[in-house]
């Protein structure tokens, strides 16, 4: 009843002036009283006795201690920020309902994750200083009075780093994480191997680590210029950094997704292991141009042993249900060339190499589903005819995901015209060389994952939405901050809050707080240098 009571209020009031909701992603329904709860001297947060829940009210103490400057403590129970176990099914698995009153802010959720998101609102309710590493002096730490009940549209929410073509450093995958929490996705695809590098320890091939994770040079300049910068280039993740990276992501409520590439995009694992590829007495060496190389895995026996005692080491260390095996961009020449090839098309009755791809996909599904796990492809997997439990990722436009949600597959949509973050944001004469296209925020912010062909039920199987962030050019940490955001926050509210609560003018108003916020976070967002000056140089954040 009580509750009832300040909804209405809060229904009457709304139409006057009061503070502006500057969440991102915007959340489901939001009600907004005239007045704020002010951050007492010695606030508590409570939460119930169980440790996800701790978790989650240390990290906020946390963050608020270290921005106030004050000491915010947890307790068991109550508090006067207090997270709530709730008996609502109507939140479903991330909601949450967060009240803010004169008694303080009650965050309500039925599990620890959905208390988690809700803990990533009242953050953006606070003004941005909370985000600082280091007390602020002289901030009003107020949340304005609101009733905020809040739910995803999409229950997959995610973010892609290739690590291959240029290494990314333990801490900066942390980072982007963070990150990745903030803005309420849950799932950090890892594309983990590739041509122009090998970048996962696996135990039981130790020359992916000394020979496969280095390549002698990298392009200079576009592809187009064929320039190379003579220089050596290395990086790797043991085992042990693999696990704490995932722990960290597991207490963000992050899943991580490791991508080991199949059948194509092998040549860096065909430099230390040549028996696995078209002609083993060649000498492969680590990719130094980008783009696509014929020189992929051939399915020998002795390969589908490889693979999977490769995915074996990755599912013992992921506890992802999802695995992603690539499947993109398998040029066919050397399958069309090899006697061994067209001997097994034949033998196992395959139409054409398409359908020695479809063979391989298909194995490799029967594998990962024996280890009860669930396979992701890129679209080409639909190429020859598609596996039986694979969810397919559509990235070459939509039509993949709407082939697959068709026949019943689930889709992950990431279309490269909305959803590759290293396509051009702003006009190339005034940007560092980027891969190509053009995908500002406001063409991001408005796709649409659910195409209107597909019937109710098919639609089920648009699981979600992700950004892709390919770093050819991106050589260093800054650059990929500078490429992915802002344009990630908006494929998160894309992933997140309903189509008809989407607004771009209403989001670019919002996007104006949330840079402060960025600010604090130290992420390097519209810096642009210039093309020259681009290297290994980054301009001082304006
Ligand atoms: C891809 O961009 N090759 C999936």
């Amino acid at each position: 009843m009580k509750r009832f009571l300040f909804g209405l209020i809060c229904c009457v009031l709304v139409h006057s002036a009061f503070a502006q909701i500057n969440v991102i992603p915007k959340p489901t329904q939001v009600l907004t009283a005239k007045g704020a709860w002010t951050l007492k001297a010695k606030t508590k947060v409570g939460a119930p006795a169980d440790a996800k829940w701790s978790h989650v009210a240390d990290m906020l103490a946390s963050q608020l201690s270290k921005a106030t400057g004050q000491s915010v403590a947890t307790v068991k129970g109550k508090g006067d920020i207090s997270l709530v176990l709730s008996s609502d099914t109507s939140l479903g698995e991330e909601g949450y309902r967060l009240l803010s009153t004169p008694k303080g802010v009650t965050i309500q959720a039925q599990t620890a994750k959905g208390a988690f998101y809700g803990v990533q609102t009242l953050l953006q309710l606070l003004p941005a200083e909370v985000f600082s590493e280091t007390p602020v002096a002289g901030v009003k730490w107020t949340v304005p009075y609101v009733t905020i009940k809040d739910m995803p549209r999409y229950a997959y929410r995610g973010l892609m780093l290739d690590v291959c073509r240029h290494f990314m450093p333990v801490e900066f995958v942390k980072k982007y994480i963070d990150l990745i929490a903030l803005h309420k996705q849950n799932q950090f695809h890892w594309h983990l191997t590739d041509d122009q590098g090998w970048r996962i320890e696996i135990k039981k091939y130790p020359e992916l680590k000394t020979i496969s994770s280095k390549r002698k040079e990298t392009m200079k300049g576009h592809y187009r210029d064929q320039k190379f910068d003579g220089r050596p280039y290395e990086g790797f993740y043991t085992q042990e950094q693999i696990k704490e990276v995932i722990q960290y992501a597991e207490d963000r409520f992050v899943n991580v997704i490791p991508e080991i590439e199949m059948p194509g995009h092998a040549l860096a694992a065909l430099a230390a292991y040549p028996q696995l590829g078209n002609n083993p007495d060649k000498i492969y060496e680590v990719g130094t141009k980008w783009g696509v190389y014929d020189d992929v895995f051939m399915p020998r026996e002795e390969t589908f042993k490889f693979l999977e005692d490769v995915l074996t080491e990755v599912i013992d260390l992921f506890p992802s249900k999802y695995i992603h095996i690539g499947g993109d961009e398998c040029p066919k020449v050397q399958w069309k060339e090899s006697r061994f090839a067209q001997n097994l098309i034949q033998k196992e009755g395959l139409k054409d190499e398409h359908g020695l791809q479809s063979y391989v996909i298909k194995r490799i599904d029967k594998f990962i589903t024996a280890k009860g796990r669930r396979m992701i492809g890129w679209d080409e997997i639909l190429e020859g005819g598609l596996s039986p439990n694979a969810t397919v990722m559509s990235w070459r436009g939509t039509e993949g995901g709407i082939a697959a949600a068709k026949e019943r597959h689930d889709v992950i949509m990431t279309p490269g015209g909305f959803c590759y973050l290293d396509h051009y944001q702003a006009d190339p004469k005034t940007q560092p060389v980027a891969f190509g296209g053009f995908t500002d925020l406001a063409k991001s912010y408005s796709f649409e994952p659910t195409p209107a062909d597909l019937s109710a039920e098919e639609a089920k199987h648009i699981l979600g939405v992700q950004g892709n962030v390919w770093t050819e050019y991106m050589k260093t940490p800054a650059y990929v901050q500078y490429m992915v955001w802002p344009r990630a926050t908006a494929l998160a509210e894309v992933g997140w809050t309903s189509k008809e609560g989407r607004n771009f003018e209403d989001f670019s108003k919002r996007l104006e707080i949330h840079k402060k916020r960025l600010d604090f976070l130290g992420v390097n967002y519209f810096g642009a240098p210039t093309n020259d000056k681009f290297e290994y140089v980054w301009p001082e954040k304006k």
